[in-house]
């Protein structure tokens, strides 16, 4: 266990590191305020911020709270509602020290050359994992990252990327540790998630064989999630805006990749985009 004290905000806090360990391991000083879900942090924060309770009582409190309900997660700090508009400001600053008509451009048009869709995970942003700028990226995400022919957003956005906006790529990004591919593993009633994760389930009964063969199931969820990006590209591809496009243009050529979220990497998993657009054209030609 790790006891933190964040003399910032004058709030003594634990974090709960590793819940089967009894021992401490050590005493940190940092300078942010943040609670998770699961903190005893957070109304001792308020308490403190309107001085109606003196900072060693918070201490008082903590002890009487007892160790046992020192159950702050280590979860990435949480940025408050306010400081969300801090920010803002401060990004507008920053754009405007670097190019003072920064925003009068980015008002005039977009012209992205990228289509990039992915998983509504909160760890795997778009944009800022790609190092692009506003401007750079149109943008699509949903739980897993799916490309389903009947949902008319995803299909929207790609037909307004391709046929208006004029994309060179389409990415479809995944991510390990997916909360939805791993919910489409799991034999349970999920209520309405049940008819979106069924696609999912799609991609896994279509690659059973090779699933199966797998026994470790860390790495059978990773294939998965490599799988599954692979479909939604063949689906992206099945569209008669994408088909129409290429056949004109040379444009645009469908990427599929995976985001390791335990290092950061961006995986390209070298879909070849001509040959799966062959592939599939005896059954989903369009054109
Ligand atoms: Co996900």
């Amino acid at each position: 266990m790790i006891i933190g004290l964040r003399p910032l905000d004058g709030v003594l806090s634990a974090n709960y590191w590793n819940t089967r360990s009894e021992s401490l391991k050590g005493i940190f000083f940092g300078n942010h305020f943040a609670g998770g879900e699961n903190s005893i942090q957070r109304p001792f924060y308020f308490l403190r911020k309107f001085k109606i309770v003196p900072f060693w009582k918070c201490l008082n409190a903590l002890s009487f709270a007892g160790m046992r309900a020192l159950t702050t997660d280590n979860s990435p700090k949480m940025i408050s509602y306010e400081k969300i508009f801090e920010n803002n400001a401060e990004w507008i600053a920053k754009k405007k020290a670097t190019d003072a008509e920064f925003f009068e451009k980015l008002a005039i048009d977009q012209n992205p050359d990228y289509l990039y869709i992915g998983c509504s995970d909160s760890r795997v942003t778009a944009e800022e994992m790609m190092g692009a700028k506003p401007g750079e990226v149109f943008v699509h995400r949903n739980i897993g990252n799916l490309v389903v022919s009947i949902d008319v957003n995803v299909m929207s956005v790609i037909n307004y990327a391709v046929n208006y906006l004029q994309v060179k790529h389409i990415i479809v990004c995944g991510h390990y540790n997916c909360g939805g591919v791993k919910a489409a593993m799991t034999q349970e009633d999920m209520g309405i998630l049940n008819p979106w994760l069924r696609n999912i389930r799609d991609v896994f009964r279509i690659h059973k064989e090779e699933l199966h063969a797998i026994t470790d199931s860390k790495k059978q969820f990773d294939r998965l999630v490599e799988l599954n990006v692979r479909e939604q590209c063949i689906n992206v591809i099945k569209t008669a805006a994408v088909q129409k496009q290429f056949i004109h243009t040379g444009y645009p050529i469908v990427h599929g990749w995976v985001m390791d979220i335990k290092s950061g990497r961006l995986i390209d998993l070298q879909i070849d985009f001509e040959k799966e657009l062959k592939g599939i054209q005896e059954i989903y030609r369009l054109i």
